[in-house]
């Protein structure tokens, strides 16, 4: 809570082609949810290091991703939309969390897990200590609710976890964040292998639907897609296939369930996967008008990330003026 409005803080990586996974499960939530509160949205580009990133690249991806938020509804003017690096009080927060977080409890993350068995050769402490930088941004902003997809729920309950801890050491310093999690896309399964989340990592690219992919590939990957021998449009365990578009087809459409069910019963798989195809198309293509606009207008995008981070720098100040004398570091001069 901040100047008594209700807080909503969520943030992504600016590595890999986003996907989406990424949208369904993320970044449309947001826009649908940001006008009820205070927001920031940021590009965690700190995070993304715990990675090796070649340094032009990165900073480009980093850039669309910013722009990205923009063109997918996000009005920065109402919107604190923002880079992770330019705000320093992440870092130091994340420091200071640090000393305040079991190695045990990083070490049972399954992404550390996951991600230290990908890169064996590169375990760097900064893979473990990931989830203590995560919890510095959500409350360094005293967020209220964190909308995010279904893998990072073990990342938020440590964030509570966390809080709770300082809160009972110091008295109440942040708020208890709240996850959010979307009633279709907070899973988006791989178009190969649905039993796997859809990821940017993923090393087969008909698995995934890549945001920047253009309208052929995307009808091309769904007709692709993996379903099963029943032959019935119908949401259940024994189809995850075909659950995994009906999901996409409903978050993408608006539509229910049942709604899509019946739209397609008796119809044949060809059919429904053209239709799950159409309904990303056009979700993806205003999307790309809007960025391809955006990418253009340099100026404006400069504008947005000087102002913005000035926005996020002012009230993260506020929360860690109050963690700093908790704590009991000597009063910071004025500069
Ligand atoms: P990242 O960058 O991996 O993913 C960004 C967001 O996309 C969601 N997501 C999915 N949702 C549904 N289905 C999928 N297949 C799918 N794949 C990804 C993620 O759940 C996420 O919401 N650690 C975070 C970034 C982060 C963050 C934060 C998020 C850093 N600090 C503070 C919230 C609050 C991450 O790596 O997300």
């Amino acid at each position: 809570m901040f100047d008594d409005k209700k807080v909503l803080f969520s943030g992504m990586q600016a590595t890999g082609n986003l996907t989406l996974g990424n949208y369904l499960g993320a970044l449309k939530n947001w826009v649908d949810m940001c006008n009820d509160y205070m927001t920031f949205f940021c590009v965690v580009d700190q995070h993304s290091i715990t990675i090796r990133q070649e340094p032009a690249e990165f900073r480009k991806r980093a850039r669309n991703l910013l722009t990205l938020y923009i063109a997918a509804g996000l009005d920065p003017e109402k919107n604190c939309i923002y880079y992770q690096s330019h705000v320093l009080e992440h870092a130091e927060l994340a420091w200071i969390l640090n000393c305040y977080t079991y190695v045990g409890e990083l070490q049972r993350m399954t992404q550390f897990k996951d991600k230290a068995a990908k890169h064996a050769d590169n375990i760097n402490a900064g893979l473990l200590t990931y989830p203590t930088l995560m919890a510095a941004d959500i409350l360094l902003y005293q967020a209220d609710l964190v909308p995010v997809g279904v893998d990072q729920k073990q990342h938020i309950e440590l964030t509570r976890n966390l809080a709770e801890r300082f809160n009972a050491i110091y008295g109440e310093t942040f708020t208890m964040p709240d996850i959010w999690l979307g009633k279709k896309g907070r899973k988006i399964m791989s178009l190969q292998d649905p039993e796997r989340k859809m990821s940017k990592s993923d090393e087969n690219p008909n698995a995934s639907i890549y945001l920047m992919d253009d309208p052929d590939t995307v009808r091309r990957k769904f007709k692709r897609a993996v379903t099963d021998s029943i032959g019935e449009v119908r949401y259940s365990e024994e189809q995850p296939g075909i659950s995994n578009l009906i999901d996409i087809y409903c978050s993408c459409t608006g539509k229910s369930t049942e709604e899509c069910e019946s739209e397609f019963r008796g119809l044949g798989y060809g059919v429904f996967k053209e239709a799950v195809g159409e309904s990303v198309v056009s979700v993806l293509q205003p999307l790309h008008e809007r960025f391809d606009e955006l990418s253009k207008d340099k100026a404006y995008i400069d504008k947005i990330i000087v102002e913005n981070a000035d926005k996020a720098r002012y009230y993260s100040e506020k929360t860690m003026r109050k963690v700093r004398k908790k704590i009991g570091f000597p009063e910071r001069p004025k500069i």
